[in-house]
């Protein structure tokens, strides 16, 4: 029924007029240019949060294109250091040309992890589908032998995700650890949200008596209760994790309580001239997100 429901939202939303569409759009996107996410990224700055910003888009066809996108990240480096801003940068493996081959990614990524060096920043490598997660973890894994600059994000719903957090072997391990947001098949993936939490804890646990920095990213109240719960049993020091939110998801005061708490909270920032394209191809890859954004914009 949920997802009968959340087809037509998407079918509904395809036919309403773009302008229409920004109108809810604009709570989760910081608009298409450097300027207003970066006066986004100000704002939250200036109430005590972190942030992260991504370029939206993703399957970059074309090598010209490419690196463009790279060359935009690494002036955006610039500007949040002119700025001042604590702000590091999330980007996608194919926005920056992994389809169009392992090199020309690796080659880009090298340049946005030098110049994040310069200004003692950080890259997050977002995860895209199990279709290129052998290929992020290997690439996370050569660039983290050189630099502590990068980090990457593991999914909880795979079943892999505990074994590739343990492969990885470095004291620099810093992740992200989220549920995972493609649609995956049961091969390879836990479908329902109890054995996905109690999947999340799992690796959260070993990464927390591994030592790792983990950005623990989630919305799931019931979940943060559980993650509460971890940090006092195991008495894990706040300089080993973050917690991280997507820009303009409510958290029903769970980052005030955060805050509170003295933890840090990083908030991942979307924006970009692409924000319909990326949003609605999103949409439809994976219908749920559609009833979660109505259910936000009536609360
Ligand atoms: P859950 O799905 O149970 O959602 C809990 C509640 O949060 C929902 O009921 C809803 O109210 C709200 N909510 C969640 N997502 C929402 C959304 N998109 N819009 C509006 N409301 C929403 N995934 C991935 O595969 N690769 C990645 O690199 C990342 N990166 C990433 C960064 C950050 C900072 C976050 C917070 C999330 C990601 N994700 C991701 C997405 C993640 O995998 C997951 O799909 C969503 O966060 C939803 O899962 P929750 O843990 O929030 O729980």
């Amino acid at each position: 029924m949920i997802s009968i429901l959340n087809s037509v939202i998407i079918k509904t939303i395809t036919l309403l007029p773009k302008a229409i569409v920004q109108l809810f759009a604009g709570k989760y996107v910081a608009g298409e240019s450097h300027k207003t996410a970066l006066a986004v990224v100000k704002s939250l700055n200036d109430q005590g949060l972190s942030a992260t910003i991504d370029i939206l888009g993703e399957h970059v066809q074309d090598i010209t294109e490419a690196k463009q996108i790279t060359s935009e990240y690494i002036d955006l480096y610039d500007e949040i250091a002119e700025n001042q801003l604590d702000c590091n940068i999330s980007i996608k493996p194919s926005h920056i040309g992994l389809d169009l081959g392992e090199n020309q990614f690796l080659d880009n990524l090298q340049l946005l992890i030098d110049k994040a060096m310069t200004y003692e920043n950080f890259l997050r490598i977002d995860m895209e589908s199990s279709l290129v997660t052998d290929t992020t973890i290997k690439a996370y894994t050569q660039m983290l032998k050189r630099s502590k600059a990068v980090g990457t994000v593991f999914q909880a719903y795979l079943f892999r995700t505990l074994d590739d957090v343990k492969n990885v072997q470095s004291d620099h391990l810093n992740f992200r650890l989220c549920k995972g947001i493609y649609k995956e098949s049961e091969d390879i993936s836990i479908q329902d949200r109890k054995h996905i939490n109690e999947n999340y804890l799992k690796i959260l646990r070993y990464a927390f008596t591994a030592n790792n920095y983990v950005g623990i990213a989630t919305h799931d109240i019931d979940l943060l209760k559980n993650i509460y719960s971890l940090i006092e049993e195991l008495n894990v020091s706040p300089d080993k994790f973050e917690f991280q939110v997507l820009y303009g998801v409510p958290m029903s005061g769970w980052i005030e309580k955060h805050l509170e708490n003295r933890y840090k909270v990083r908030v991942y920032v979307p924006f970009g001239p692409d924000w319909y394209n990326y949003s609605i191809r999103r949409l439809k890859e994976n219908p749920n997100i559609a009833g979660y954004v109505i259910k936000n914009l009536f609360r």
